[in-house]
């Protein structure tokens, strides 16, 4: 059994690695101060006494009796809605969340895994993103605040493995749905659900023709625990390189969930990415994952969850 510590517990991905530690027979410490997250998704955590949860920001110093094995840090302001709303608090997680957090790591001799994006691609040049592509943001843009928190991230781990030769992993995760999202988080699965519920017409940006590939979380979970009991220090991508335009995921929202609402447009947000999809050959050959759950199937798994919510 490790002592693990994960901070962003009360989060979507978050909360399920903590059910998935405490399954695999670990002691977990959950760490949140619940700007995005939400204490119920971790019901199912407090019912092992090996599961506490400590509400703390993580841009403040972190003091933690005893010893740790791991430090998963995947506290952040996630989706762009409260990226957006909250920029200075997406940047400070971002670089001095990631330097406390990598701090208490190398206190305790434990392996660090960051929990990076595909955003570090920004709008990308090439499709699919290999790890090699160097990616293309804006430093000033409206999207920045969460972009180079996680590209500063990157290099302060990168930073702390070379100084420190502390044992680090750093996934880019590629956008990942399923239950325990929050209905208000402006991520396109939960809004098209919450739509197609309610009998709204989905809200589609731009003409629909940009694409995003989607992962579900079970998937994402079985990749990081992976990546994690791997000894692979450089980046590594986690995601569903299956494809799909905005416009063919609004139809299978409409089928999955036999919702005869309509589809209207709206701008686009301003450098919304255009291409989005992992090249996952270097997960593949080196840790053996791959995902297993299609979109049409992790959309129906979600369904219930979305159902109640609405
Ligand atoms: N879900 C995705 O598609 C996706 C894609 C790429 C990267 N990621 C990364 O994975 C991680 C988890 O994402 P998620 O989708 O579960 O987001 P989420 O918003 O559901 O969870 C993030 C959690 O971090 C907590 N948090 C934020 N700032 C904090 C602070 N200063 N101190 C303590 N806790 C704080 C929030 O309260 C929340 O519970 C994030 O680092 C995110 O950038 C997620």
């Amino acid at each position: 059994m490790s002592r693990i510590l994960v901070t962003g517990a009360a989060g979507f991905l978050g909360s399920f690695l903590c059910d998935r530690l405490l399954e695999d027979g670990h002691e977990v410490i959950g760490m949140d101060n619940r700007v995005s997250g939400q204490t119920e998704n971790l019901e199912d955590a407090f019912y092992h006494d090996r599961f506490t949860l400590y509400e703390h920001d993580v841009t403040e110093f972190i003091h933690i009796s005893g010893e740790l094995d791991a430090v998963l840090h995947l506290a952040s302001l996630a989706s762009p809605v409260f990226y957006r709303d909250h920029p200075i608090k997406t940047l400070k997680v971002g670089a001095l969340g990631t330097h406390k957090t990598l701090g208490l790591a190398k206190e305790k001799d434990a392996t660090y895994l960051f929990t990076s994006t595909s955003e570090v691609y920004g709008d990308p040049e090439v499709n699919p993103q290999p790890e090699s592509y160097r990616g293309n943001v804006d430093p000033y843009g409206p999207r920045s605040c969460y972009d180079e928190s996680k590209r500063y991230g990157e290099s302060l781990v990168r930073a702390y493995r070379d100084k420190h030769e502390l044992d680090v992993r750093v996934a880019r995760i590629f956008n990942t749905y399923g239950p325990r999202m929050r209905l208000d988080d402006g991520r396109v699965i939960p809004n098209f659900m919450k739509q197609a519920l309610t009998g709204e017409d989905l809200t589609v940006y731009g003409d629909g023709e940009q694409t995003r590939s989607f992962c579900y979380v079970s998937d994402l979970i079985d990749g990081l625990v992976a990546l994690l009991e791997s000894d692979v220090e450089e980046p590594v991508n986690i995601g569903n390189p299956d494809e799909r335009s905005i416009n063919e995921l609004a139809e299978i929202v409409l089928e999955v969930t036999g919702s005869d609402s309509g589809i209207t447009h709206e701008e686009l947000p301003p450098q919304d990415p255009q291409v989005r999809r992992p090249d996952i050959s270097k997960v593949r050959s080196e840790l053996g994952w791959e995902p297993e759950v299609s979109l049409r199937d992790g959309l129906r798994k979600s369904l219930g969850y979305f159902e109640e919510r609405v």
